[in-house]
Formats: C-alpha cells, structure tokens, sequence
C-alpha cells in the first residue's frame, strides 16, 4: 500500500516535471545535448532573418519518423563517405557550410548554408511525400 503511494507521488512528480520542462527537455548523450525541439537558428551566418525561425521536432524526427543521427549528421570523407558514427561530437552545420549565399547550388562547389538545410530538409519531405515543402510550412508568416 505503502509502496504504490511513493510509487504514484514519483509518477506525478516525473508527469509535472515533464509538463514543466516542455521544450527545454533535453538528453544527455556522448554526441552532446541532444534537444527535443529547437528553432533552428543561425542568425550569425544569415545576418537578420528574412523569414520565421524554423522549428525542428528534434527528437520526434529521430524516434517517430525513425530518421538516424547520421542521416542528418555528417562529417564527410569525400562527397559520398560519412564518417560521423554514433558518439561522435556533432558541429553545428554553419561550421563546414559557411557561406550564406542564396543562390541555387553550383554543380562541384561545396553547398551554402541555405542550400544544405533546403536539400536535407526539403528533399527528404518531397522524396517521402511526407513533411512539410511549402516555404510557409517551415517558416510559419510572421504575426
Ligand atoms: C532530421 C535531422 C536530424 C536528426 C535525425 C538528428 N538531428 Fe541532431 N540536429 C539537427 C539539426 C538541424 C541541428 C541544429 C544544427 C545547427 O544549428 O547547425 C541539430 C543539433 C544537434 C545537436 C546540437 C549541436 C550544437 O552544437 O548545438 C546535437 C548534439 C545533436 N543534434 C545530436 C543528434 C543525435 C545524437 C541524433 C540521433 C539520436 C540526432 N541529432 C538526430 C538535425 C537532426
Ligand atoms: C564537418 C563538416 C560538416 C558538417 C558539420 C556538416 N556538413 Fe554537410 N557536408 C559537408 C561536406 C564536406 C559535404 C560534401 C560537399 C558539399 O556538398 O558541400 C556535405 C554535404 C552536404 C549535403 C549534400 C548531400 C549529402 O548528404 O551529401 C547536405 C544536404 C548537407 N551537407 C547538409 C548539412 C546539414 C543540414 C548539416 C547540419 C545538420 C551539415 N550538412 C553539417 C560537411 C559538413
Ligand atoms: C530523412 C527524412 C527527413 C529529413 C532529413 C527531415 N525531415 Fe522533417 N519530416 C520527415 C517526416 C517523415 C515527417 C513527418 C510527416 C508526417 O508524418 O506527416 C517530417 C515532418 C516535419 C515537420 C512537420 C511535423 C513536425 O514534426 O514538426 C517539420 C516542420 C519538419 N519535418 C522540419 C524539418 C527540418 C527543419 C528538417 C531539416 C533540419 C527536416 N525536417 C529534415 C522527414 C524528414
Ligand atoms: C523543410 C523546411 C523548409 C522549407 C519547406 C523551406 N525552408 Fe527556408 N530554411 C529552412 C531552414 C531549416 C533554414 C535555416 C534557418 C536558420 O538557420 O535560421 C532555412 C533558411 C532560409 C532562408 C535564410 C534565412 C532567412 O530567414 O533569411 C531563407 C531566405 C529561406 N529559408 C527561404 C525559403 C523559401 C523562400 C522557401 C520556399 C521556396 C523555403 N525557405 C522553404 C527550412 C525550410
């Protein structure tokens, strides 16, 4: 009897804690912090953003849609070899595609920053005919 009332008072503990915590919720791994969800931010590459930040179901994407760490992060050998394995740090995109350029992408030249998140992100929904595509899907009109 007892035991079940502990019981029950960690549940609602854990249940509060949860709510509380909401999109602060974070685990801990070797590969860093990984966090629920989280607006994609790259103000410093970008300079002030033209469009809404974009939200990223972080965990939701890995879990419920049973997408992989590696098959957003990577740290590429040559075009086609990741070497990123599980426990590895990850580093934030902006690191290896620096450029801000918004143009469409050059056949043989490395990928700008707006380019990357568009073909990792935008290409997997279109391919999947699942996931949002429209630009105003990822990046909600501004109130
Ligand atoms: C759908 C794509 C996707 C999947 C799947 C994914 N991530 Fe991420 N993750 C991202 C993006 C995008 C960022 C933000 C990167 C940035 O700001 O440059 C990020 C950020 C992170 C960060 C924080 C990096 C930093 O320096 O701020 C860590 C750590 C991380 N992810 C680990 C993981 C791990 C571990 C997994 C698998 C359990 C995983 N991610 C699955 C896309 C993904
Ligand atoms: C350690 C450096 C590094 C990091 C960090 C990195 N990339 Fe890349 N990425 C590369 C290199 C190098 C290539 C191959 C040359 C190119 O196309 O730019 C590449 C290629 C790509 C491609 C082309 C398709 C593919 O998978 O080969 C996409 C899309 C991409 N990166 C998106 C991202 C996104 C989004 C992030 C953050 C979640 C990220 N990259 C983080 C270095 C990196
Ligand atoms: C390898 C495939 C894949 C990649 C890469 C991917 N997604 Fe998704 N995304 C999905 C799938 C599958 C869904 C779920 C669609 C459904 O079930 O309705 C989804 C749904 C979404 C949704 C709407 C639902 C939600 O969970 O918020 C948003 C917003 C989204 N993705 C943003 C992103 C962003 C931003 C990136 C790049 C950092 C990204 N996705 C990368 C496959 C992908
Ligand atoms: C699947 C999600 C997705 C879709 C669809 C999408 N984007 Fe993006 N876009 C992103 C992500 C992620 C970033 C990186 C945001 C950041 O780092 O702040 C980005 C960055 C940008 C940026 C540079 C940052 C800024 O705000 O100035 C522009 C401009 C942009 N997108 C325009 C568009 C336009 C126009 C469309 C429709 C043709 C579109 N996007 C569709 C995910 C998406």
């Amino acid at each position: 009897m007892k035991k079940s009332f502990v019981a029950i008072l960690a549940l609602v503990a854990f249940l509060a804690l949860a709510l509380v915590g909401g999109a602060a919720w974070a685990a801990k791994t070797k590969s860093g912090e990984v966090k629920d969800e989280f607006p994609i931010d790259n103000t410093k590459v970008f300079g002030t953003l033209t469009k809404a930040p974009v939200k990223l179901t972080h965990t939701k994407h890995n879990v419920e849609y049973k997408i992989a760490c590696d098959k957003c992060h990577h740290v590429k050998k040559d075009k086609k070899t990741n070497t990123w394995k599980d426990g590895d740090k990850v580093q934030k995109c902006a690191e290896c595609h620096t450029s801000a350029d918004k143009k469409p992408p050059v056949e043989g030249e490395s990928l700008s920053l707006y380019n990357a998140f568009h073909k990792q992100c935008r290409d997997c929904h279109k391919d999947q005919k699942k996931g949002p595509t429209k630009c105003d899907e990822c990046h909600p009109k501004a109130k």
